[in-house]
């Protein structure tokens, strides 16, 4: 069944108070929930009231006061009729739940033996019939009753008004939440929880009590985030004025969890793996991305809970916007150029195949089977991307203004695109309605690029263009904000007097056409371009530089992005030229100046390391199968890829051994981003010179002395990709599971790292280590942790030339799907670009693709990924 935007109209009553009552007993729950219901002004007085399910076993249901009706129930709906003509009427209803047994992980489930909900996007009619949309906005007041001894801790959403004890040693704990909001972000938890506390006072001067809820024994664990919030706070009371807004603030993480976290009004629910962290369990990047997380779903509080979406073809309303506002968090916490080069990354990474690829779709989209399957990276990353546009044509003070006004002006509602961008309109006095394309048409816009210099004048043609995408042949030209510099031969940027052509201002030219032919006169002499400064625009460029230019702009652009972006375009087409020489068999070479310049920026002190590591991180290989485009060879590209870093580290090995040896640090661990960076260059520099004769022996010590998890996980992962089957990689990895036993993040570790080993025998590494009893199928971080990195860490293991690795998976899949339909269709994506590849591996993977449709009982989540994948 398919969801469409166009059949959007407001619901014919709405629900103004929620009154929950859960009693938690060992053996199930029950759900007593008291609606009070409003018919809207105008509907019919015998209109049904038809409230959604999902699998639900009603118990009871009854008009409160003496009216009658008739209802009829199926586990997938309730409806009403015959209701009182009143504008008002109050409904009692009755659910029975088994919380132990669902391991679909939506609704109310237990992990580890802590309740806890999910109810983004449709989870919440998992508990009890409901109007269960985003744009019923209802004021909730929840009792929970449960065992004392098994559950001391009861939380839910805004303040607790109550609590005390009950007969039997029961208990119970009453919350109210003052600031109406739709069902998606109800939450409850009860357990048994350490707690980790501290305090925030806001900028009026309220003190808000801050909680965070771990296993017990892991309290301290729980203090990086704890510091990442109070940051939070802070951050967006100075950035955007945004005041939090109750008295207590609740954090909760669990170890069964579909996703990263959960932003339930002030009660977030986390994966236990973006809250729990220290040296000896957590790399730099947990770090980073713990930050990263519990400032999205803090900032969430404004952003998606005070202003919500009216439907989900909305939701980059608020997850585009709310990442746009994590990552600009984090670029002031941490280095800006730095995050800015991995944002750009992770969209390439993530987002562009989507969009190149079967699954495209507009950052709004127009229709769904399955909402779930709408948590993509265009709709939060390609979304934030489009914020990040509007701030760049708009400028930093009108942006802020229109946020202001948006804040203002749609405080407490249910909103549209329309909406958001209508305040910008408002505040700036432009029409965007041609950028309004960015949430309407999928795919990533190319821009084809040709210069030309006559003394005075540089002469550009650009000519944008989108490739078709699924349900959309014919693409309108969009407004592509192309940020830009010139350069001159001193490395000093150069001016121009005057532009035609477009609206060139700010160092940003505005395209807006299908062709712009763009004169700059007055240039002093031939400037090297800069183009596409800071990413100003998710696009594609074709453009033939000059490596001498690309080359001077990998030592010379101020901007970082531009910057890193060159010396990576030269590593990209160094690539792609020894792709096709292997392809034919022949001996590959690389051009010395590219290799010289790759130990000229390991050594460079005038470079951050953390910039340093990430110029010097080559292109991943599906990096490099995007860049080739088709019929792919991941055998090839990995040789190819292996060829480039063994001429790289040969060819610097004093520079590589130097900087190496220098960055080892006696310090105190800190996991501040200077810190990170120095390790990061250090492994950087590690998985090269890993790679010469002496290697082994250097891995093996780099694991053995490594005295935090960054450290540790980048020598045993170089170990064990670079010298897979040896009794030292072995004994390493033996000493790992031992150490790591009883720390499941950690031991997730050990499984991915294995699962990303490269080649053929990957697939039967796989198939025994699914066998281990470490590995639980319902535990999603795990599964994850072995076949989302096999399939999507691992392309010769995965792509292996006889198809076995994808027959494997879809049968892993059509497990998973048993139980977690959400789970088993997102890591079917990982078959998003087989039409990519080389034609014998396209037909292996289709007949995945086709058993996996016809199998039996497929998920509707899972079937429509699949089924959109074959297209
Ligand atoms: N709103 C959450 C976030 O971005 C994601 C929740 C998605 N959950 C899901 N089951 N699809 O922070
Ligand atoms: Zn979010």
């Amino acid at each position: 069944q398919v969801v469409r935007l166009e059949d959007y109209r407001p619901s014919d009553f709405l629900i103004l108070q929620t009154r929950l009552t859960f009693r938690l007993a060992p053996d199930g729950a029950t759900v007593r929930a008291e609606l009070m219901f409003e018919r809207r002004d105008g509907v019919e007085a015998d209109t049904p009231l038809i409230l959604d399910g999902d699998g639900l076993t009603l118990k009871r249901v009854e008009l409160k006061g003496a009216g009658k009706m008739a209802y009829e129930a199926s586990p997938d709906q309730l409806v009403l009729t015959g209701l009182p003509h009143e504008k008002h009427f109050q409904m009692l209803i009755e659910t029975e739940l088994d919380p132990d047994s669902n391991k679909a992980l939506m609704g109310l489930y237990r992990s580890n033996g802590v309740y806890c909900t999910q109810c983004e996007p449709e989870g919440f009619r998992r508990i009890t019939y409901f109007l269960d949309r985003p744009d019923i906005l209802s004021t909730y007041h929840v009792r929970i009753e449960a065992p004392k001894a098994t559950n001391p801790l009861l939380l839910s959403n805004g303040n607790r008004i109550a609590n005390g004890t009950l007969d039997n040693s029961w208990h119970f704990a009453e919350w109210h939440d003052p600031h109406p909001k739709p069902s998606y972000l109800f939450a409850l938890v009860a357990g048994d929880l350490g707690c980790l506390r501290d305090s925030f006072t806001t900028m009026s001067g309220r003190e808000v009590e801050l909680a965070i809820h771990v296993e017990h024994g892991k309290e301290k664990l729980g203090l990086y985030a704890m510091d990442a919030l109070k940051r939070s706070m802070k951050w967006d009371e100075e950035e955007f004025g945004r005041e939090y807004d109750l008295d207590i603030f609740n954090i909760v993480a669990v170890s069964d969890f579909n996703m990263g976290a959960m932003e339930n009004k002030g009660l977030n629910i986390f994966n236990d793996k973006y809250v729990l962290a220290d040296e000896a369990t957590a790399t730099d990047s947990d770090f980073a991305n713990i930050e990263a997380i519990i400032a999205h779903e803090y900032f969430h509080n404004w952003t998606g809970n005070r202003i919500t979406c009216r439907d989900w073809f909305q939701l980059c309303l608020k997850e585009g916007l709310t990442v746009y506002r994590d990552h600009e968090f984090c670029a002031d916490q941490r280095s800006r150029g730095v995050k800015r080069i991995s944002e750009v990354r992770a969209l390439r990474a993530l987002q562009f195949p989507e969009d190149q690829g079967p699954l495209a779709h507009p950052v709004r989209p127009r229709r769904y089977r399955e909402i779930n399957n709408f948590y993509t990276a265009t709709i939060y990353e390609k979304g934030s991307e489009i914020v990040r546009m509007l701030r760049t044509i708009l400028g930093a003070e009108t942006f802020r203004a229109g946020m202001d006004l948006y804040f203002k002006r749609h405080d407490g509602q249910a909103c549209t695109i329309e909406d958001f961008l209508k305040v910008f309109e408002d505040v700036s006095g432009r029409d965007l309605s041609q950028f309004s394309l960015w949430y309407n048409q999928s795919g990533t816009p190319n821009l084809a690029l040709s210069e030309s210099y006559a003394p005075g004048t540089l002469t550009l043609d650009i000519e944008q263009s989108i490739s078709p995408t699924p349900a959309e042949n014919h693409k309108r030209p969009m407004h592509i904000p192309l940020a830009f510099g010139l350069i001159g031969h001193d490395g000093k940027e150069l001016d121009f007097l005057t532009a035609e052509g477009a609206v060139v201002e700010n160092g940003l030219i505005h395209l807006q056409e299908r062709h712009h032919r763009i004169s700059l006169h007055g240039i002093k002499e031939r400037p090297v371009l800069s183009l596409n400064r800071g990413f100003s625009a998710p696009v594609t460029l074709t453009i033939e530089q000059e490596p001498q230019d690309l080359i001077f702009l990998a030592g010379h652009d101020s901007d970082p992005f531009a910057r890193w972006q060159a010396f990576h375009t030269l590593l990209s087409e160094a690539l792609m030229a020894a792709y096709r020489l292997v392809l034919g068999g022949k001996q590959v070479e690389f051009q010395q100046d590219i290799v010289f310049l790759a130990g000229k920026i390991a050594t460079d002190e005038s470079l951050e390391p953390a910039y340093r590591a990430l110029a010097l991180t080559l292109p991943s290989e599906t990096d490099i199968a995007r860049d080739i485009g088709n019929d792919i060879d991941p055998d090839a590209i990995f040789n190819a890829r292996n060829a480039l870093a063994v001429q790289i580290a040969k060819a610097n090995r004093e520079a590589f051994s130097q900087t190496y040896a220098g960055l080892h640090d006696d310090a105190p661990f800190s996991p501040d981003a200077d810190s990170a960076g120095r390790r990061a260059l250090r492994n950087t520099m590690l998985g090269y010179l890993a790679r010469l004769d002496d290697g082994l022996f250097l891995a093996q010590r780099h694991t053995k002395t490594a005295t935090n998890m960054t450290d540790l996980i980048a020598g045993l992962g170089t170990l064990v990709h670079e010298y897979g089957a040896t009794t030292q990689t072995q004994a390493a990895l033996d000493d790992y599971a031992q150490r790591y036993a009883t720390t499941p993040l950690a031991l997730d570790k050990w499984f991915q790292v294995q699962a990303t080993a490269p080649g053929p025998q990957a697939l039967e590494t796989i198939s025994v280590l699914m066998k281990h009893p470490a590995f639980h199928i319902d535990n999603p971080n795990r599964v994850r942790a072995l076949l989302g990195a096999f399939s999507t860490g691992n392309q010769t293991g995965f792509h292996r030339a006889d198809g076995a690795a994808y027959a494997f998976f879809a049968q892993a899949l059509l497990a998973i799907d048993k139980d977690n339909p959400q789970l088993s269709a997102r890591l079917a994506t990982a078959f998003r670009s087989w039409r990519a590849l080389g034609p014998m591996r396209q037909e292996k993977a289709r007949q995945a693709l086709l058993v996996m449709v016809e199998a039996s009982a497929v998920s509707v989540d899972l079937r429509d990924i699949v089924e959109r994948t074959i297209g």
